[in-house]
């Protein structure tokens, strides 16, 4: 396969190359951890064993963060930190890496709800 480089191309890629989404954050090349504060301390302890992209890929609370954290020590030989390190670690997991924003709905009220088919009388499905 050959490129046909045309001039609409060229602009089209400079368009974006120059206008990034308005949402990007700014992510460091190496381990796209987003840059904010506490990154290196997280980038320094948790790319050390494996890739970077299980933590960028990972998400939840600051409880799921901090179970992560001790299952790895219990199990995996990561090391203690030290409390400040700790939060320092947790504060930035949990606010770039946490629970993800519209990932589940909340459960809809009953009144929206389909009658449910099963409710009258005693027939299970599957059951016989
Ligand atoms: C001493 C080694 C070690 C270090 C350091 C380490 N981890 Fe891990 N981690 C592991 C091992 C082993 C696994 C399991 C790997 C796998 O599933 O492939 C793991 C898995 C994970 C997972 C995936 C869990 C899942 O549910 O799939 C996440 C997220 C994670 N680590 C985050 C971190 C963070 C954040 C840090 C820094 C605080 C860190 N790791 C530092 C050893 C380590």
């Amino acid at each position: 396969m050959h490129k046909h480089p045309t001039a609409i191309g060229g602009l089209l890629s400079a368009t974006l190359l120059l206008c990034p989404p308005a949402l990007a954050q700014d992510t460091d090349p190496a381990t796209g951890l987003v840059i904010a504060e506490g990154w290196q301390v997280v980038s320094a302890n948790c790319t050390v064993c494996h890739s970077a992209k299980l933590v960028t890929q990972n998400s939840g609370s600051r409880n799921h963060w901090q179970g992560l954290i001790r299952w790895m020590q219990d199990t995996q030989g990561l090391w203690a930190f030290t409390p400040e390190m700790e939060t320092t670690i947790l504060d930035y997991l949990t606010a770039h890496y946490g629970p993800k924003e519209g990932a589940r709905r909340p459960p809809l009220a009953p009144s929206l709800l389909p009658p449910n088919p099963y409710k009258q009388g005693d027939t299970q499905p599957g059951a016989s």
